[in-house]
C-alpha cells in the first residue's frame, strides 16, 4: 500500500479525501492537539481491526473514540454520567478522555470486550473538521508502532506507518505533545488513569475528589490486573537504554556529566536530555534541550521528538534529568519513566 501525505495547506480537498478514505474502511493518520492518531471509522469493526495490524497493538488494549460535537456522545454512551457533562463543559474541546459505559453500536474491536468506552473531543481544528466531514466518530490510538515513542509530526507518522496505512493528514507539529489525560467515570469514584494535558489539579477543581490509580507511578508486575489495559505494556521506548536521574539539580548534572564522560571513554555513544537551565553543565556528548523548567509544557511538547531524534543519532545510552511531578510535569514524568522502563537513579 502506498501511504499518501495530504497537506490541507496546499490541497483544499485534503480533508475531504481523508474522510472518503475513512468511509471506505481505510486507516488515516490524523493530527490532534496532543499527538497524531491512527484513525478509522469507530462504527466499522473491520476498519478498526486494521489499526491494530498497522501498529502491532496487543488485541486487549481498547481504543479511544473521537467526536467533534458534544451531542455525539449520546449515540456512543446511553447513560452519560453527570460528571462527564461537567468535565466536558470545563475541558472539551481539549486533551481529556473520559471512560464511560458503552452503547451497543460500538464494535468489540474498539472496546476489546470491556463494557466501557473512552471518548474524547479534540480541540485540533483539522481533527474536528475530519470527524465532521466523515460524519462518523473516529477510533484512534496514538499513531506510532506499538511500544515506540508517540508521534508529534506527520514525518514521525510516516516513519512508523509508511506502507501500512492509506494516508496521513499533515497538520504540522502537535502543540501539547503528550497524550490526553484519561479519567474513568465508570467506577464508584472518578479515577485518573493517565496524566496528560489536563492536570489532576484541574480535574479536582471540577469534580472535587479524584482518585489516582496507583499503577501510574509504579512498575507493574505481570500478574496485576490494571484499570487501563495500556498500563501494563512497555511504552514510548527509544532504541537506546534510557535512565532517569533524580536529585538536587547540581548533583544530578554532575553525575550525568561524569557518567557520560566515562561511558564515552568506553566507546559508547551517549545522549543527554537537558533543559535551558542546565544545558551549559554538559560540555560533551549529544545534548538535547527539552525546554525550560519555568514552563514544563515546553518539555511535554518536545519529549517524543527528542526520543525519536536520539534513535536517528544511533546513541547507545540516554541520561535524562528528572522533571517536576505537579501539573503537566506529572504527564512528562509518567511518560519518561515508562520510556525508561522505570530505570531511575536517585542521587541523595
Ligand atoms: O491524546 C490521546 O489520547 C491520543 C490522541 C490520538 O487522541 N490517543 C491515545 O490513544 O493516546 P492510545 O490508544 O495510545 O491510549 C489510550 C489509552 C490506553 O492506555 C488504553 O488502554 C486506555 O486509554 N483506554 C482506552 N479505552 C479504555 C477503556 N474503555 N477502559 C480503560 N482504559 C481505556
Ligand atoms: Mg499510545
Amino acid at each position: 500500500m502506498k501511504t499518501i501525505v495530504l497537506s490541507p495547506q496546499f490541497d483544499k480537498s485534503a480533508v475531504k479525501t481523508a474522510a472518503n478514505l475513512l468511509l471506505q474502511g481505510e486507516v488515516v493518520g490524523m493530527p490532534t492537539e496532543t499527538v497524531y492518531g491512527l484513525a478509522a471509522n469507530a462504527l466499522n469493526g473491520e476498519a478498526v481491526a486494521k489499526i491494530f495490524r498497522a501498529k502491532g497493538r496487543p488485541q486487549d488494549n481498547p481504543l479511544i473514540v473521537h467526536i467533534a460535537d458534544f451531542d455525539q456522545i449520546y449515540s456512543l454512551c446511553p447513560a452519560v454520567p453527570p460528571q462527564a457533562k461537567a468535565l466536558a463543559e470545563a475541558f472539551w474541546p481539549g486533551p481529556l478522555t473520559m471512560i464511560v459505559p458503552k452503547g451497543g453500536c460500538i464494535p468489540d474491536e474498539v472496546s476489546c470486550g470491556l463494557d466501557t468506552v473512552g471518548i474524547r473531543l479534540p480541540s485540533h481544528p483539522l481533527a474536528r473538521d475530519l470527524i465532521r466531514t466523515a460524519g462518523v466518530p473516529l477510533a484512534a490510538p496514538s499513531a506510532n508502532t506499538s511500544g515506540r515513542p508517540s508521534t508529534t509530526t506527520a514525518e514521525h507518522v510516516l516513519r512508523d506507518m509508511d506502507g501500512k496505512i492509506a494516508a496521513i493528514l499533515d497538520g504540522g507539529p502537535c502543540g501539547v505533545g503528550v497524550e490526553s489525560t484519561v479519567i474513568t467515570l465508570a467506577l464508584d469514584k472518578p479515577r485518573l488513569l493517565r496524566p496528560g494535558g489536563i492536570t489532576l489539579e484541574q480535574l479536582r477543581s471540577v469534580l472535587g475528589e479524584v482518585e489516582v490509580d496507583r499503577a501510574l507511578y509504579e512498575k507493574i508486575g505481570d500478574d496485576v490486573k490494571v484499570s487501563a489495559p495500556g498500563m501494563k505494556y512497555r511504552h514510548y521506548a527509544p532504541k537506546a537504554n534510557l535512565v532517569v536521574v533524580e536529585g538536587e539539580m547540581e548533583e544530578v548534572t554532575a553525575w550525568i556529566r561524569q557518567t557520560a564522560a566515562a561511558r564515552q571513554q568506553e566507546g559508547k555513544k551517549v545522549g543527554i536530555i537537558a533543559t535551558e537551565e542546565t544545558k551549559e553543565s554538559y560540555p560533551e556528548g549529544d545534548v538535547k534541550v527539552a525546554g525550560t523548567r519555568a514552563d514544563e509544557a515546553t518539555i511535554a511538547s518536545s519529549l517524543y521528538g527528542i526520543l525519536r531524534e536520539f534513535d536517528g543519532d544511533g546513541v547507545d545510552e540516554i541520561y535524562s534529568e528528572a522533571f517536576a511531578s505537579g501539573g503537566i510535569g506529572a504527564a512528562v514524568m509518567n511518560r519518561l519513566l515508562k520510556a525508561a522502563g522505570h530505570q531511575v537513579i536517585r542521587i541523595t
